[in-house]
């Protein structure tokens, strides 16, 4: 296994949209592990394959706090195919490091995806659980947690982004 590199705001990979994936191979499968590595030693609750640069729809997450065992649920080709209710609570991404927001959510989500077997799966969720699914399956369609803010929020979040930038460069 390998630790990936993870992609940082603003990188224009982020923001594509990311492809079915059509067959499972041993390749793949490595690379899911290499997924879940890099998710671990973030550390964080969920990975998407374009925040490390492969643009395919797959996601690893473990919303657990007690990471013993390592269980990481892997979906390919996630869907969301029912939602209900709304919360807020706060959210950051391994994309951006060092910003969080309150970020509106479903409260219950549905998701149909495959898992690293090739077997159709139905993920249902609350809470954490269904924040996670969601900000994800974002992910595979460059969509990032900060779009999802109120305009006066995501203008805040883009100074301070701004900010951030120059003094790295
Ligand atoms: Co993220």
């Amino acid at each position: 296994m390998a630790k990936l590199p993870i992609l940082i705001y603003p990188s224009p990979i982020i923001r594509k949209k990311s492809l079915p994936i059509t067959s499972i191979n041993g390749e793949l499968q490595r690379f899911i592990d290499d997924m879940a590595e890099t998710m671990y030693a973030a550390p964080g609750v969920g990975l998407a394959a374009p925040q490390v640069g492969t643009l395919r729809r797959i996601i690893v997450l473990d919303p657990h706090d007690d990471r013993k065992p390592i269980r990481p649920l892997t979906l390919i080709n996630p869907e969301l195919v029912a939602a209900e209710g709304q919360y807020m609570d706060e959210e950051g991404c391994l994309c951006i490091p060092d910003i969080k927001a309150e970020v509106p959510r479903f409260g219950r989500v549905v998701v149909k995806a495959y898992d690293r077997n090739e077997k159709e799966i139905v993920v249902e969720g609350s809470g954490l659980l269904a924040r996670i699914l969601q900000h994800e399956i974002d992910h595979l369609n460059g969509v990032l947690f900060i779009d999802r803010l109120s305009t006066a929020k995501r203008e805040l979040v883009k100074r301070r982004l701004k900010k951030a930038a120059k003094v790295n460069s």
